[in-house]
């Protein structure tokens, strides 16, 4: 039934998210799609076609409909331990390191400008990612209070951002979630727990196509985003490109990075299949990457 329109459609969605849609998945495409005409009651792809060219918020509503989006609360528990155990700890010691050294320098810089840590969460999904960040740098710094921590999590699917930005999570999602983050950073109710507001307030939900970075369009999503992040998770969200979007990708996250700063992926997005000049973190026993010191092509913030 209709594959000439089938393939529009597949080619629109590309064009606009780089979601790919070739070879066993054009038969995922063709079910999603066919839920989504039953539910507007259209008979064919050439119908939902002409539909989705007439209709402003269509486009959302598809793309929101073919995302993948599972996820969980810590997911992949060696990344966090490593963030936690590791990499905040020593970007505490050296920034306040930095703040000491700028007590003694006559071009004194502000404290406030140095304990800033800023983080991306790319593809966040329904929020569990961003959410298992925050409560990680809450645990991990030894002086949370001293910083200005900023967690951006973007996702180009709105339904999922709603959840995420309401911040309430069922009981059978929150077994992941050691017993005493659950005390201290979440409220409970019978059938689930609510995002504390401090842990709230650390994270802002943005609308984000991974697209306009990979066309190499700046970073923007509010107009006091910062360009440039100490980290970035990007995972499980990759493999969902074809291998040169994938590449396009890794390019766009090592500019959005600051000297020095992390790029997190998924178990099935390793770098070594793509060029780039990141350094591999050893003895993390998952997959994280260190932007050498050296390289920096964007702006800074
Ligand atoms: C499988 S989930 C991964 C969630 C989370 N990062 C994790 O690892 O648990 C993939 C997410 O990527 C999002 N995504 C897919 N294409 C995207 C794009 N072009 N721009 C932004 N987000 C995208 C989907 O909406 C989905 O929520």
């Amino acid at each position: 039934m209709g594959d000439t329109d089938l393939d529009k459609i597949r080619d629109f969605v590309s064009q606009r998210s780089r979601l790919c849609f070739t070879g066993h998945k054009r038969d995922v495409l063709r079910h999603r799609l066919e839920n989504r005409l039953e539910k507007l009651g259209l008979t064919d792809f050439a119908a939902y076609w002409q539909y989705l060219k007439q209709t402003s918020d269509e486009e959302a509503r598809l793309l929101d409909c073919l995302t993948t989006n599972e996820t969980f609360f810590f997911r992949n528990q060696d990344q966090f331990g490593h963030l936690l155990g590791v990499i905040i700890p020593d970007i505490e010691a050296s920034r306040g390191a930095d703040v000491v050294r700028s007590w003694g320098d006559s071009s004194r810089v502000p404290a406030s400008s140095i304990m800033k840590l800023r983080i991306l969460s790319a593809g966040c999904s329904t929020g569990e990612e961003p959410y298992s960040l925050a409560m990680t740098l809450l645990e991990s710094l030894r002086y949370p209070k001293a910083w200005k921590l900023e967690i951006i999590a973007g996702d180009l699917s709105e339904s999922c951002l709603k959840t995420a930005t309401e911040g309430y999570y069922e009981n059978e999602k929150l077994k992941n979630i050691p017993d005493h983050y659950i005390d201290k950073y979440m409220r409970r109710d019978a059938d689930g727990a609510f995002i504390r507001g401090e842990v709230k307030q650390i994270v802002s939900f943005i609308p984000l196509n991974l697209n306009s970075l990979m066309n190499g369009e700046p970073f923007s999503g509010a107009a006091s985003m910062p360009a440039q992040f100490d980290i970035i998770f990007c995972r499980n969200v990759m493999i969902y490109f074809s291998a040169s979007c994938q590449q396009m990708l890794v390019d766009a996250l090592h500019r959005l990075l600051v000297p020095g700063g992390y790029l997190f992926t998924g178990d099935a997005e390793p770098l070594h299949l793509f060029d780039h000049t990141f350094e591999t973190i050893k003895g993390a026993r998952c997959l994280i990457y260190k932007k050498t010191e050296m390289t920096n092509y964007a702006e800074a913030p």
